[in-house]
């Protein structure tokens, strides 16, 4: 019997300038355990993986995790960072300190809650657009290299200013 498939959304790319500014925003370092939820052509991992933290991207479509694999073997980063073609809600993201993401909005809500459940107080979370609704967040709004505005959303796991029980007064800014 085949099961069904959960798509937490299209493909869309994140742009270079985007990405660098997430693994800025969560601070990747050496040390670092980042899971890339969607991970599409693998840049979030890879670039932290340059940054020498080990990063796991996971993609539902095979097709990705063959681009990623290639990418990440032209990045030189492949002995830190690995890809799974796997469904990211059956993940278990008990060992991440970081995780990116960029999904649609229902999906990053459905995934958020999945990181409540399993991640250590302390992970960062950056999504890239949509926010976590449920959990306070910290949120910044800027223009990407082509002039287009884009948002990204920190949530630290625990931390009571960002993140669960938090005062979304207090988590909330720009
Ligand atoms: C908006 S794209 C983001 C790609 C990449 N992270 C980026 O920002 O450039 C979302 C990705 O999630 C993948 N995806 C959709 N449903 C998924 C699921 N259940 N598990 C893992 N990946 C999934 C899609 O194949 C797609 O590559």
């Amino acid at each position: 019997m085949t099961m069904p498939r959960h798509i937490l959304a299209p493909y869309m790319a994140t742009p270079a300038d985007v990405v660098e500014r997430m693994v800025r925003l969560a601070e990747v370092g050496e040390g670092d355990v980042v899971y890339d939820l969607g991970c599409g052509d693998g840049r979030m991992a890879i670039a932290a993986g340059r940054r020498g933290a080990h990063a796991v991207g996971v993609d539902i479509e095979p097709y990705w995790i063959e681009q990623a694999r290639s990418n990440a073997a032209a990045a030189g980063v492949s002995a830190r960072v690995s890809f799974e073609q796997r469904d990211a809600l059956e993940l278990d993201l008990a060992p991440a300190t970081v995780v990116f993401m960029y999904l649609v909005q229902w999906s990053t809500q459905r995934v958020a809650a999945q990181i409540l459940g399993q991640c250590a107080v302390g992970t960062r979370v950056v999504s890239h657009s949509f926010g976590f609704d449920t959990v306070a967040a910290r949120s910044e709004t800027f223009e990407d290299a082509s002039g287009q505005p884009r948002t990204l959303h920190l949530w630290v796991a625990g931390d009571n200013a960002v993140g669960p029980g938090a005062d979304p007064a207090r988590g909330a800014s720009t």
